[in-house]
This record gives structure tokens, C-alpha cells and sequence, in this order.
């Protein structure tokens, strides 16, 4: 029986989604495979990965550029969160899901398709945040995911692929597993399943060995409007080319490795080592710049939201009503938190070293030890006494 009639998959270009296309034709009876590949700024040519989706019996190939969308629509708001899962991972590959979910959903009207389809396995979280998104998007699509069924290792799946002329990789296959986008990649398998093996130097791409790294440091000045980075040492710059430039930066320097053991959400714990040298600078720059704007209230409220908020990209409830609502919070909290941090580059650290806002609530007057200081020091006392008063009935009550 057809498990559909015509379907859109998320295509990589790699064996395992080329893989998919003969195996939806042929073992699922589909009449009709659309690949779609998203450009996340991930650096990969388009132009051969459409080819090879014809050549491996996919009867249209769409490309869909959407670099800029993914950073504004989906990296940005995650840096205005302060989003890191339990507290390391930046999120970087979680947050593409999303997108590409709904690329698929909107290519599957256009065309006429009653499915979507990705590669991921049963294993991960991908396939979570594929599916769920999937659903909130369009709950009458089916989603068809052939790998989390059909049991091939690697050598089935490139022997099997090899049957309908999909070549076997020419390099030796890397024994890792990889996703890469303009926020950062990730790495995982092959001899990182040990969690006592230091990573090898060769798994990264975006970050220099300390090393390699110049021995001088080097600054730059990060400007925010309304939580968003907007701009670089002065220079107004697009979205991508904040984040490209940043990256470049910050890797330099050895900036933005993480090498984390992370609790899955099919509750698997998994060894994951990631670079995103741009987007955790500007996390940890979006931070500090909160806290010369937002009131203490504020600033601290936002933190039990922006665990939430994380908990939400990683597990796959993007397009949820308790997203939209944590939205609406965070959106109010960022209006204004604009200005400049200035970060110091050197030696695998980012360290802030300035910070400065029109919007600034830091109050010399208030804070100084000099001569010039305006705070009514005897005010306190009676402050105190009222704040502690709850203390010190209860150790007069308690006390024996
Ligand atoms: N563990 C990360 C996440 O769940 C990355 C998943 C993809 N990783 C990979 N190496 N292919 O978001």
C-alpha cells in the first residue's frame, strides 16, 4: 500500500537523504518525491546538491535560500532569550529545525503534496523538532521519516543507494556526524562517543587551537538595538554579514568550543561538541547589556523565562502557544536594551570589558565611593531593620 502520493523532503545532498528518494519510491510506493534543500549559510554549493536530487529520481529539486531569515527570524530571537541549553549549548542546530519544518509544510501546498518527509533517524532530537513543527504548521500533512524504519547501517544504505546509481561517498566517509550552519556546527560520533577522549584538533572548522591563536588581543565593540546585534566596531551590518564577520573574529581567537555530555530528549545522554565562535559572543554580550538597562526585577524574572525558553527550541515546540507567549514577554523586556558591549578576543576568551547605553540605568551618583556620592546612607538603617524584622522574630522565637 502507498504510504502517500507525493511527498517533499528535506534533502542534504548526503547518502542518507539521496538514499531516500529511491526508498520512498520503491519500498513506500510514492509516486512523486520533491527534495528541498535549505541554505542555512552552512557554505555548501547548491547548484550539485539539486543535480544529484534529479539523478537520484527526485522529480523536482528546490533550493530555498533562506541564510537571512534563519538569523533574523530564528538566531536573533534566541540571543534576545539568552538561550542556552542547560546552560552550554547555544542551540545552534535546534534552531534550524523549524525553518526548514516550515519550508517543507509551504512547499507541500504549493505542490500539491499529501507528505513531508526528512532523514532522521529514531535516535534524536531532530526528528522531534521535524515532526512537532510539522504538526503545529499543518496537522493534516503526513511526515514520512524512511531512516527511522528501514534498519540500514551505513554499508546497507550506500549498497542500497548504489542499486538506483547513487554513487558511494568518493572520500572516506568522516566518522562523524556533522550539521553545519552559519550559527555554528555540531559533532558528534566516531571516537567522541568516549567522553574521556580530549576532541581531536581535526573536527574543527570554525575555531583555531589556542595554539594558533595571535598573542595580542584583539577588541570590538558590539552594538545592540532593542536586543538585536546591529553592528560592529560602528559599522551597521546586515544580519548575515554581522554573524559571518563575527564568526571569523571570535574563531580566530579560539573562541566558541563547547564539549558537553547533553540529556536528549528521547533520554539518551549523548557526547556533542560544538563551535558557534559569533553566537555565543553575542549571547554572553546581550547579557551583559541587559544588565545596564533592565531593572533588577526584570533581569531576574527573565531568567526562569529564558530556561524555559531553551527548554522550548531544544524540544521542538517552536511554533507552540507557550512559545508565543515567552515571545511576547521577552519582546516588551528588549525594547530598551540598546547599546554597546565591548568584548576583548584573546586566547579562546571573550571577556567583556565595557559597556555603555543611552538607555543605561547605572547611576554614578549612586554607585560612587567619592565625595560626589548622593545615596542617604542613613536611610538604610530603618531599611534594614524593616527587611530583617521577619529574621528577627523568628530567631527570638526559635532560639533556645
Ligand atoms: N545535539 C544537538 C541538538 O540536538 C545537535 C544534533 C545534530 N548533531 C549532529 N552532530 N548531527 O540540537
Amino acid at each position: 500500500m502507498s504510504r502517500a502520493e507525493k511527498v517533499v523532503l528535506a534533502y542534504s545532498g548526503g547518502v542518507d537523504t539521496s538514499v531516500c528518494i529511491p526508498y520512498l519510491k520503491e519500498e513506500w510506493g510514492v509516486k512523486e518525491v520533491i527534495t528541498l534543500a535549505a541554505n542555512l549559510g552552512q557554505g555548501d554549493e547548491l547548484e550539485p546538491i539539486k543535480e544529484k536530487a534529479l539523478k537520484a529520481g527526485a522529480a523536482v529539486s528546490l533550493v530555498a535560500d533562506v541564510t537571512d531569515t534563519f538569523i533574523k527570524d530564528y538566531g536573533f530571537p534566541a540571543i534576545q532569550a539568552n538561550a542556552l541549553y542547560e546552560n552550554r549549548y547555544p542551540l545552534s542546530t535546534a534552531l534550524a529545525r523549524p525553518l526548514i519544518a516550515k519550508l517543507l509544510v509551504d512547499a507541500a501546498v504549493e505542490h500539491g503534496a499529501d507528505a513531508v518527509a526528512h532523514g532522521c533517524t529514531g535516535k534524536g532530537n531532530d526528528q522531534v523538532r521535524f515532526d512537532v513543527s510539522i504538526m503545529a504548521l499543518n496537522p493534516n500533512l503526513k511526515v514520512l521519516a524512511p531512516a527511522r524504519e528501514w534498519g540500514f547501517s551505513r554499508e546497507d544504505a550506500i549498497a542500497y543507494g548504489e542499486r538506483f546509481g547513487i554513487p558511494s561517498p568518493v572520500k572516506k566517509s568522516s566518522p562523524y556526524s556533522i550539521d553545519r550552519n552559519l550559527l555554528g556546527r555540531s559533532i558528534e560520533a566516531g571516537i567522541l562517543e568516549d567522553p574521556m577522549i580530549e576532541p581531536p584538533e581535526e573536527i574543527y572548522l570554525m575555531t583555531k587551537a589556542i595554539a594558533d591563536t595571535p598573542d595580542e588581543p584583539e577588541y570590538v565593540d558590539i552594538g545592540f538595538e532593542r536586543g538585536i546585534p546591529s553592528s560592529l566596531n560602528g559599522d551597521h551590518l546586515h544580519p548575515v554579514t554581522l554573524i559571518s564577520q563575527l564568526n571569523e573574529l571570535a574563531g580566530n581567537h579560539g573562541i566558541g568550543r563547547v564539549d558537553m555530555l547533553e540529556n536528549r530528549l528521547v533520554g539518551i545522554k549523548s557526547r556533542e561538541i560544538y563551535e558557534a565562535p559569533a553566537l555565543l559572543v553575542l549571547l554572553n554580550a546581550h547579557r551583559d547589556l541587559e544588565s545596564l538597562t533592565l531593572t533588577a526585577d526584570v533581569t531576574q524574572y527573565k531568567r526562569c523565562m529564558e530556561e524555559t525558553y531553551s527548554q522550548v527550541i531544544y524540544k521542538g515546540l517552536w511554533y507552540s502557544p507557550l512559545k508565543e507567549a515567552l515571545d511576547a514577554f521577552i519582546q516588551k523586556t528588549q525594547e530598551r536594551v540598546s547599546g554597546t558591549v565591548r568584548v576583548k578576543l584573546f586566547k579562546g576568551n571573550a571577556t567583556i570589558v565595557g559597556r555603555q547605553s543611552e538607555n543605561s540605568l547605572y547611576t554614578p551618583d549612586l554607585a560612587t565611593y567619592t565625595s560626589d556620592d548622593q545615596f542617604d546612607h542613613k536611610a538604610a538603617e530603618g531599611f534594614i531593620y524593616i527587611w530583617g524584622l521577619g529574621t528577627r522574630i523568628w530567631s527570638q522565637q526559635t532560639r533556645v
